[in-house]
């Protein structure tokens, strides 16, 4: 593979945990290939080499597969051709070469739970009950005359709409977790198996090194179709509606982590990594690590965007509880956001607050993944809804899915100035963009950029160990870095100034090498007997 030719190494020795990740949403990144307001695989080209600056070594990219896109993509109708919206083979390939010639790698989304109903295989299982693609989805009958098989709701329905929809010709009802235009396939069937599995493998050939599964424990239903429970703890208006039922039976079936860890295995075997979009519990998401033959496959970890409060004292906990879970060298694939949750600032209320989240999320020990534009500190955008796109309730995706923000020309240098991009540029962009950030030593732009050089540079991998400093607003561990220095991590989540009693920290000083508002201090040492950490401000010192 590609990966092994331009390095000269083999991929059993090529480390994946010290790598880190930025998530191209590829139709709003950059459009260079003509005026349609869309981004595209030119695009992308264009900007490896601001991404190879940045310090980032794995191009992550949404699905770029031909698509209706009433999902963006989401809704696969071939698996195997380029979206004419983003390019072509021609402008993939050159893509790959052009991300494998700068030593970094490609990660492709692979989305096995459904196709698009468009795509050829679901044509033909609508076609007829004996079609031979007919039990590559779902097709059942009503529980009674008009009645749905089961109480089953999609996840994008904001009337809790049922995850099945009739279809006339043949009588029956087909089953889509997500949209209707998004059927499921049936992976009880060796067939769908064998297909979807040589699909990867295809895209290997292709010298794609890494891949993102979607909605990894989707994949297999009970066998019996059951209606699902009523939640107890469901309150309407708090939530989302999907949460009405406990969903025991549409989705993480024990037989579906065996399964999903096929596809690891198969990609793992192979030298490439994978990381799995499943919102289970960190008990659950410890089991899978225990499936993954090679150590390259592993659950995206959500908590962070999720389920955590943003102090220091629930932060410390979901890690260090989640570390205690999973052995040493386990790989954690760490989001902070992504296009299906609002940015990073908005949704932790503040820049300052995304300048903490971003020293986190490079310090511990896990591989970083960036959404584009959290870099420069975005924020979501209102998006009227005359523009409107997202079918997902509430248009609650689109504000964080606005065209990046490259610098402060129409358009933000996102596509031509005459075009219309697909959905709004957001109006903080004269100010906030790439272009304007990379010349300003303060910006947080340039605390990425340190942050990612200084953990590719210095630290090594391991297990953070926690400091204890008696101070529930103030986040503290040591890492080990290279040629036996020692790292201390201090972070204030207040909005007040903390100081800590220095008996307890495991060094009478230390020598400053980052803080989070990149304070001109850098290199001095510092006798943290004197030290107060300033609000929401984060620093690295060497012990
Ligand atoms: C998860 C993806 O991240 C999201 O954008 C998509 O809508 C659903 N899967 C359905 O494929």
């Amino acid at each position: 593979m590609a990966g092994q030719k331009t390095t000269n190494k083999t991929y059993s020795n090529y480390s994946w945990r010290d790598k880190s990740i930025y998530q191209i949403y590829p139709r709003s990144f950059h459009a260079r290939l003509n005026k349609d307001g869309n981004g595209d695989l030119l695009g992308i080209i264009e900007k490896l080499d601001y991404l190879q600056d940045l310090g980032i070594d794995v191009i992550y990219i949404s699905p770029i597969y031909t698509s209706p896109m009433k999902d963006n993509g989401y809704d696969v109708e071939n698996y195997l051709e380029i979206n004419p919206m983003f390019g072509n083979m021609q402008i993939f390939k050159r893509l790959v070469d052009n991300i494998h010639k700068r030593n970094m790698l490609i990660m492709m989304d692979f989305i096995p739970n459904h196709t698009s109903n468009q795509h050829a295989w679901f044509r033909e299982s609508r076609a007829s009950k004996n079609n031979p693609k007919r039990n590559w989805y779902h097709w059942h009958g009503g529980k009674t005359e008009g009645k749905k098989p089961n109480n089953w709701i999609n996840v994008f329905d904001n009337t809790t709409g049922s995850a099945w929809t009739y279809d006339k010709k043949t009588e029956e009802y087909y089953l889509h977790s997500f949209l209707k235009e998004q059927p499921d396939l049936n992976w009880d069937n060796p067939e769908v198996v064998k297909e979807m599995h040589s699909i990867l493998m295809l895209w290997m050939d292709r010298k794609v090194d890494a891949f993102r599964i979607d909605v990894g424990l989707y994949i297999i239903k009970h066998p019996k179709y059951p209606d699902e429970p009523l939640n107890p703890d469901y309150i309407e208006g708090q939530g989302h509606p999907n949460e009405i039922y406990i969903h025991l039976a549409s989705k993480d079936q024990p037989r579906g982590f065996k399964k999903l860890a096929d596809l690891g295995n198969l990609v793992g075997k192979r030298g490439g990594f994978s990381m799995q979009e499943v919102y289970v519990s960190a008990e659950e998401r410890a089991m899978l690590y225990r499936l993954s033959e090679h150590g390259l496959s592993a659950p995206l970890d959500f908590d962070l965007i999720l389920d955590t409060n943003w102090n220091a004292k629930e932060v410390k906990k979901v890690i260090f509880d989640y570390y205690a879970l999973l052995k040493n060298e386990d790989i954690i694939p760490l989001p902070l956001g992504n296009h299906d949750q609002k940015r990073v600032a908005t949704r932790l209320g503040s820049q300052e607050d995304a300048r903490l989240a971003a020293m986190l999320q490079m310090t511990l020990d896990a591989v970083p993944i960036i959404f584009q534009g959290e870099e420069i500190g975005m924020e979501d955008v209102i998006i009227p809804p005359n523009l409107q796109h997202d079918p997902f309730a509430d248009n609650l995706r689109d504000p964080a899915r606005t065209p990046m923000q490259w610098d402060d020309s129409k358009n933000a240098g996102f596509t031509d100035i005459n075009a219309q991009p697909w959905l709004p540029v957001g109006p903080h962009y004269k100010k906030r963009n790439v272009k304007n950030q990379l010349k300003d030593p303060k910006s947080m732009l340039t605390l990425y950029k340190r942050l990612l050089h200084f953990r590719k540079e210095k630290l090594l991998p391991g297990r953070p160990i926690a400091v204890d400093v008696k101070n529930d607003n103030v986040l503290a561990f040591t890492r080990n870095g290279n040629e036996g220095l020692s790292f201390l991590i201090l972070l204030n989540f207040s909005k007040t100034k903390e100081t800590i009693a220095n008996d307890l920290l495991p060094a009478k000083s230390g020598s400053l090498q980052l803080s989070t508002s990149l304070s001109n201090k850098e290199d001095e040492t510092f006798n943290f007997k004197q030290f107060s950490l300033g609000p929401k401000e984060g620093y690295i010192f060497l012990l």
